[in-house]
């Protein structure tokens, strides 16, 4: 079977990762964390303090950042950033609080974007974000949009940060969420919207593997799809 991009985007918290990763995994495909890199540079700024109304600072700090994604002996994906392991790092609240700012940034956006494409020239990749079917890139045979009630959401998150030893009230993480769909959805450069041909699932009464089986059958028939049309 001819290989996909299969894009996967949606709000915060709606299971975009795991999905994604699960799919990559039955797949055999390559899975790339969008919002893993956008994590990272919120780390970079924070510790170096880059003002990111200074746009001269910010590019600085972008050509200082050097990302890569290695796979574990787990088999599992993770993002370093200058040789370091910043997979823990990246998770916690503080950075939440502090990335959709720092990924409504054109520089941000532009860097992050050009490496996105390069990951995925090959094809066969899955990638999770906020613009990867309507920017990165809007030629993916597969696009899926997620969303999920924002409770169901913050309930997640929170186990998630738990199992991190990460206690974070309820009220903190919904605030976060909600905010962080506010910048997202309404930034000037690559707002978070569902393309027209994305296909839109709703997370709250699914699980996980309810999720993956259902992108999987949509990329198994896109897959056929293709052949035929090479045929
Ligand atoms: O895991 P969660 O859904 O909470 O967020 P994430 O995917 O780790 O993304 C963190 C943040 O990065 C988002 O709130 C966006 O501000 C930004 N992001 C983006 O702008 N574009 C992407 N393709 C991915 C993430």
């Amino acid at each position: 079977m001819r290989k996909i991009v299969i894009a996967i985007d949606g709000y915060s918290a709606c299971g975009k990762s795991s999905t994604a990763k699960n799919v990559a995994k039955e797949l055999n495909y390559r899975y790339i964390d969008s919002g893993a890199m956008y994590r990272a540079v919120t780390l970079y700024f924070l510790d170096h303090l880059v003002a990111i109304t200074n746009s001269k600072e910010v590019e600085k700090a972008i050509r200082e950042i050097q990302l890569s994604f290695r796979v574990n002996a787990k088999g599992v994906s993770e993002l370093f950033m200058n040789g370091i392991n910043v997979e823990k790092d990246i998770r916690k609240m503080r950075i939440s609080e502090n990335v959709s700012p720092v990924s409504a940034l054109k520089e941000v956006r532009e860097a992050m974007v050009a490496i996105q494409r390069k990951l995925g020239k090959d094809k066969g990749i899955v990638m999770d974000g906020r613009d990867i079917g309507s920017v990165v890139f809007p030629d993916a045979e597969l696009k899926v949009f997620l969303t999920a009630d924002i409770l169901v959401r913050a309930f997640r998150r929170q186990k998630e940060l738990l199992q991190r030893d990460d206690l974070v009230d309820i009220d903190t993480i919904v605030g976060n969420l909600a905010s962080r769909d506010q910048i997202d959805s309404t930034r000037k450069e690559s707002p978070l919207v569902k393309s027209a041909d994305a296909f839109l699932i709703d997370t709250t009464h699914i699980t996980i593997d309810e999720q993956v089986d259902e992108v999987i059958r949509l990329a198994l028939s896109k897959m056929v799809g293709n052949r035929a049309r090479s045929n």
